[in-house]
């Protein structure tokens, strides 16, 4: 599903990625650890194509993302991508049905479908009921599951997951790393998870850990 061979990221004279070697079979969940600042963020969105990289490969379903123009890219990440950030990035303005349905009315699904399928992924993630309400109305554990919501209503061959508990208290955290969890399985997408917890590292089935020198198996 995806492969990443010996990718190099610099911002400046600073490298951030030095060598980042991975393969993520289909149906696989995999977690990335590392401190605060070491990269994570970087790894994720080099791998969305949303930063080129300096060298290396990165290959989503045997296309290399890194020699796409940004086109391209935007069209992959529609079509192959769910994205959990780490900050939500929810618009205040629209309902969580809209929200959540955002992605496919990027894709051109016309209005019914999208409705149907964002009240069905809501539900799945237990906020059936809510399809109406506005963000400023839900807590956030509530936002992290709306935006488990809206990475997976496209039916994603790869869910990118930055930090999904990064504003949550233990048992939220525990929730959401189970939902998440859940969904990746249930859609048979890959996912890639990357978090400075080892305790929400311990929900993939394979966790790795990033540093200068690239990443290593954690036992
Ligand atoms: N667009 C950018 N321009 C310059 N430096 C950046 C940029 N994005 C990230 N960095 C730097 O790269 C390093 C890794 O950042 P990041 O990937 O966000 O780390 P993490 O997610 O592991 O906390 C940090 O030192 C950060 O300041
Ligand atoms: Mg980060």
């Amino acid at each position: 599903m995806l492969t990443l061979a010996g990718v190099v990221k610099e911002f400046g004279a600073r490298r951030v990625l030095n060598g980042v070697s991975l393969e993520v079979a289909a149906g696989e969940y995999v977690a990335i650890v590392g401190e605060s600042g070491i990269g994570k963020s970087t790894l994720l969105n080099v791998v969305a194509g949303l930063e080129p990289v300096d060298a290396g490969r990165i290959e989503l379903e045997g296309v290399d993302v890194t020699r796409l123009d940004d086109d391209a890219a935007a069209r992959l990440r529609r079509e192959k991508l769910g994205f959990v950030f780490q900050a939500f990035h929810v618009l205040p303005h629209l309902t969580l049905a809209q929200n959540v349905g955002l992605p496919l009315v990027l894709r051109g699904v016309p209005r019914g479908p999208t409705e149907a399928r964002a009240h069905a992924v809501l539900a799945a993630v237990g906020l059936a009921g809510r399809e109406h309400s506005r963000p400023r109305e839900l807590s956030g554990g509530e936002l992290q599951r709306v935006a488990i919501a809206r990475a997976l209503v496209g039916e994603p061959r790869l869910v990118l997951a930055d930090e999904p508990t990064g504003n949550l208290d233990p048992e939220n955290a525990r929730h959401v790393l189970a939902l998440l969890r859940a969904q990746v399985k249930e859609h048979g997408a890959a996912g890639l998870l990357v978090t400075h917890s080892e305790a929400a590292a311990a929900s993939c089935d394979r966790r790795y850990r990033l540093s200068g020198e690239g990443l290593a198996p954690i036992r």
